[in-house]
């Protein structure tokens, strides 16, 4: 593949101290037979701990891991094939609302290769109407929302549903997030694009944020930024039962094997208000070991399952890839 990172294999070769405890725990999964991995990493998470820790976690266990970085070169499409040299078992993505990667993470899976997570299931989670949508068929609480292509059709909101929150469809990163008391305020926000707009639910003034590494939930009190001022200790805590419960489900609903959920505590009990694929997993213990290891499971789940596809229904259509020239009389 076409670049291999030099910003992961310096952490992974110059810095990185074998962790013995960690190897002790994940080792059982990490250590078996090597496998070939492409990380499709967008500009935004370059430099960020993830997902270059996994990267370095799995190349410290001795698999194979190629870095694609779709926004600093040209990708050849024919390299995500599973007929190339390059032959990856999985490709795996963290995306970014509207980067590129996607588009490659989908091409790859075109042509049969695993993705972690399943294509399908980051196209659920990343626009936002329709993780509304999907969320709420499944019969996951999640508030009321309905879905502007402007901001001036926004005035057909019934005026019993404030005092509303205004979000981008697209968005993440808490950007752009507003709550409207009055029809009058909603006449002076200016926000350019498809916006999603839901009544805003009481809530104690914090998020929770449940993390699924693929094999443990792990909770989390952040900051919301609805209620800037409010006075808020960032900390992991215990996972009941019931937010564990609640996190597996969309995790079932949407298809997600590594993924957050930000949900609010209302008076009518918890409520999801955002699906992620992949978060950055702050906080959460040993986190990079734990995905490294989920990367590893999914991608053997998948090829098992692919096998038994083929054994139970053999290939009648076999394509015959040609070359221009060869195709030439
Ligand atoms: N309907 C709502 N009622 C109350 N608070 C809300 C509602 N919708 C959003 N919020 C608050 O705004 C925050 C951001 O909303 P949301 O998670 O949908 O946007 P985001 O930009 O995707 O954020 P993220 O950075 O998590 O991706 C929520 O975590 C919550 O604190
Ligand atoms: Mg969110």
């Amino acid at each position: 593949m076409t670049s291999s990172s030099s910003s992961s294999e310096t952490r992974s070769s110059g810095t990185q101290q074998i962790d013995v405890s960690a190897i002790r725990e994940f080792g059982e999964v990490l250590l078996t037979s090597p496998a070939r991995l492409c990380f499709i990493v967008e500009e935004r998470y370059e430099n960020e701990v993830m997902p270059g820790a996994v990267v370095d976690v799995l190349r410290s266990c001795g698999h194979s891991v190629d870095v694609l970085r779709p926004n600093g070169t040209v990708t050849d499409l024919w390299e995500l094939l599973p007929t190339d040299v390059a032959r990856y078992d999985a490709f795996v993505l963290k995306t970014v609302s509207e980067g590129p990667g996607l588009s490659l993470l989908d091409a790859a899976a075109a042509a049969g290769v695993t993705t972690v997570n399943d294509y399908r299931a980051i196209r659920l989670a990343r626009d936002k109407a329709v993780a509304a949508v999907r969320a709420r068929a499944a019969g996951i609480p999640f508030p009321k929302t309905w879905f502007a292509s402007k901001s001036t059709l926004l005035e057909q909101i019934p005026a019993d549903a404030y005092p509303l929150v205004v979000k981008p469809n697209s968005g993440s990163a808490m950007r752009d997030v507003y709550r409207v008391d009055t029809p009058d305020e909603l006449a002076r926000l200016a926000i350019g694009g498809s916006l999603l707009v839901q009544p805003y639910l009481p809530n104690p003034g914090h998020d929770v944020k449940l993390y699924n590494t693929g094999d443990e939930v792990f909770a989390t009190v952040k900051r919301s930024p609805l209620h800037p001022g409010a006075d808020v200790v960032e900390e992991q805590i215990p996972v009941t039962p019931e937010l564990r419960n609640l996190a597996r489900a969309v995790g079932r609903v949407f298809g997600l094997d590594i993924y957050g959920i930000d949900v609010v505590e209302t008076a009518e009990g918890w409520v999801v208000l955002d699906v992620n694929d992949f978060p950055s997993f702050g906080k959460v213990p040993q986190a990079a070991w734990r995905l490294a290891r989920t990367v590893l499971r999914v991608t053997r789940r998948q090829a098992a399952a692919k096998a038994a596809a083929q054994a139970s229904s053999p290939t009648v259509y076999r394509p015959v890839v040609t070359t221009v020239a060869e195709a030439r009389p």
